[in-house]
């Protein structure tokens, strides 16, 4: 056999998967319905590394870095109830497993700086977050980071949402100038996005917890059922015998992310035939919401009662990565001949 078939079986049996997440606060259901949801089903067939990028979050939070570290346990909190399994996953901290600061250094080397002050989250980031001074260094590197987090563990796959695909484009040319540079080691992983799940904000806009438009995953009935009630349906629909249009109303489209089919197919009807009102069809819309989260809600109470556990998960992840990541970093040194 020669070494490219070889390879390439290699490359086949690769069913390894690697993602990260700034610690920045509690996550909504955009979250899951973007991102987490592919996180979980890909644990089932894929070998599945997560973990809470804390060192990025510093790229943008320098300034008041205490407030990552309260993120951190949430946002695993956060992960286990929408379904992480650490049996299944690993779960760690990225600034946990140092090593990858030693890789990062190493790409950093090799990486042209023009790559990254073309990379389009550069300027737009800078932009969108002006009041914060993002000239730094370790700013303008964040895809040099990013790279290092997802070939540390040499995987296929990148499960992220649209927006980060131009990193993951980046961490393709940088795996390849290091294959070229000192032969070939890394494989081009790449982005897994999650099948079209649309999840917009209860206004209407992307949900984001700057535009305040959020459903959270620890959101309980008391502070849910106001904000349904409060949503834009159908604007053009004003009285309750008007006929209504689901495509303009900011509610439907989480009758599609939680409703049984059937029951949105009757929703479209009676909407259009105005035989539904748009006061039950948010008590349906409620109803579903409730029952998408109370699981979650259950298994957080427990979590709650354990506190060591969340910090086990992470010592047990950072195990398992950091075994992995000093095969990584061993091979790489060798490769470049240090
Ligand atoms: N950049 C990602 C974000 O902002 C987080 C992240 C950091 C990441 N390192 C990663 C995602 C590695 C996937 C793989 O959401």
């Amino acid at each position: 056999m020669t070494a490219h078939t070889t390879e390439s079986l290699a490359h086949a049996a690769n069913n390894r998967a690697v993602s990260g997440m700034r610690p920045t606060g509690a996550l909504h259901i955009g979250h899951y319905f973007g991102v987490l949801k592919n996180w979980v089903a890909m644990q089932e067939t894929m070998q599945t590394y997560f973990f809470v990028a804390d060192w990025h979050a510093l790229t943008s939070e320098y300034e008041n870095p205490a407030r990552i570290k309260e993120f951190i346990p949430e946002m695993v909190k956060d992960w286990l109830v929408a379904g992480l399994d650490p049996e299944r996953s690993v779960i760690f901290r990225q600034s946990d497993v140092k090593e990858h600061a030693e890789l990062h250094l190493l790409l950093s080397m090799l990486t042209p700086v023009s790559w990254l002050e073309r990379c389009p989250t550069y300027k737009e980031m800078q932009q969108q977050l002006a009041e914060k001074d993002l000239s730094t260094y370790g700013f303008l590197g964040y895809p040099v980071l990013m790279t290092t987090d997802i070939i540390m563990y040499r995987p296929r796959w990148v499960p992220v949402g649209q927006d980060q695909v131009p990193h993951v484009e980046m961490t393709r040319e940088i795996a390849r100038r290091f294959n070229h540079l000192y032969g070939h080691f890394f494989p081009e992983p790449e982005a897994h996005l999650t099948p079209s799940a649309k999840c917009p904000g209860l206004d209407g806009r992307k949900m984001s917890k700057s535009y305040n438009n959020t459903i959270q995953l620890r959101e309980g009935m008391d502070t849910l059922a106001p904000k349904i009630k409060g949503m834009l349906t159908d604007t053009a629909r004003v009285r309750r015998a008007d006929p209504g249009e689901p495509k303009n109303c900011n509610l439907y489209p989480y009758h599609e992310l939680l409703t049984e089919k059937d029951v949105c197919a009757e929703i479209q009807s009676g909407c259009r035939s105005a035989a539904l009102g748009c006061v039950d069809c948010k008590k349906i819309l409620l109803e579903r919401l409730g029952l998408f989260l109370a699981p979650m809600q259950e298994r957080r109470a427990h979590l709650d009662e354990n506190p060591a556990y969340v910090r086990e998960v992470l010592e047990a992840g950072r195990e398992r990565a950091q075994a992995e990541a000093q095969k990584t970093l061993h091979h790489a040194r060798e490769m470049m001949g240090l």
